[in-house]
């Protein structure tokens, strides 16, 4: 869904994008691979990097990658980045909690964009709601145009 929103809406040449949670990195390697952006994988699990490693080798990129929790994330490394993208990493009602203090943290650093993606889980909804209640961000469903046509949603948070 999130490489579909971004087919349509482009990123900026020279943004500078950190995947959040990003498993075996195909969404921040889709962005590497079609916009002229600087892009750092994250993720807090040590087993996702070989797979990551393969697939930036599969896709001949230049990604930087960093074994981060996000409440762990540094604020420098925060202020260093222009958008954040994140796919299904809100499946918990603990993850939304983590990912709240992060996005707040992430607008206070100057982060412009911040796009995450879910099917429709309950901790991510409430967590988009709460965006969207106070003005901030704005929850979409989105159904994806591309061959598997999937639908889901989107918080856009756009400063
Ligand atoms: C369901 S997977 C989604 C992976 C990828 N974004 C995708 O769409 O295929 C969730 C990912 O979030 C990572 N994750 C979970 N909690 C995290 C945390 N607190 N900090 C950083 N990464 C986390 C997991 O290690 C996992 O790789």
């Amino acid at each position: 869904m999130l490489m579909d929103y971004l087919a349509q809406n482009p990123l900026t040449a020279g943004e500078r994008v950190m995947e959040l949670g990003c498993g075996w990195g195909l969404l921040g390697i889709y962005c590497a691979k079609h916009f002229p952006v600087d892009v750092m994988l994250v993720d807090a699990d040590p087993l996702v990097f070989p797979f990551v490693e393969a697939h930036i080798r599969l896709n001949a990129v230049q990604v930087r990658t960093h074994e981060v929790t996000f409440d762990r994330l540094a604020d420098q490394t925060l202020r260093e980045h222009d958008v954040l993208l994140g796919a299904d990493i809100c499946f918990w009602p603990e993850l939304a909690t983590q990912l709240r203090r992060l996005i707040a943290r992430a607008l206070s650093q100057g982060v412009r964009r911040i796009l995450l993606a879910d099917p429709g889980r309950i901790s991510f909804l409430r967590l988009a709601e709460e965006f969207e209640h106070r003005h901030e961000g704005r929850l979409i469903s989105w159904k994806a145009h591309r061959k598997v046509g999937t639908r889901g949603y989107l918080l856009v948070i756009d400063r």
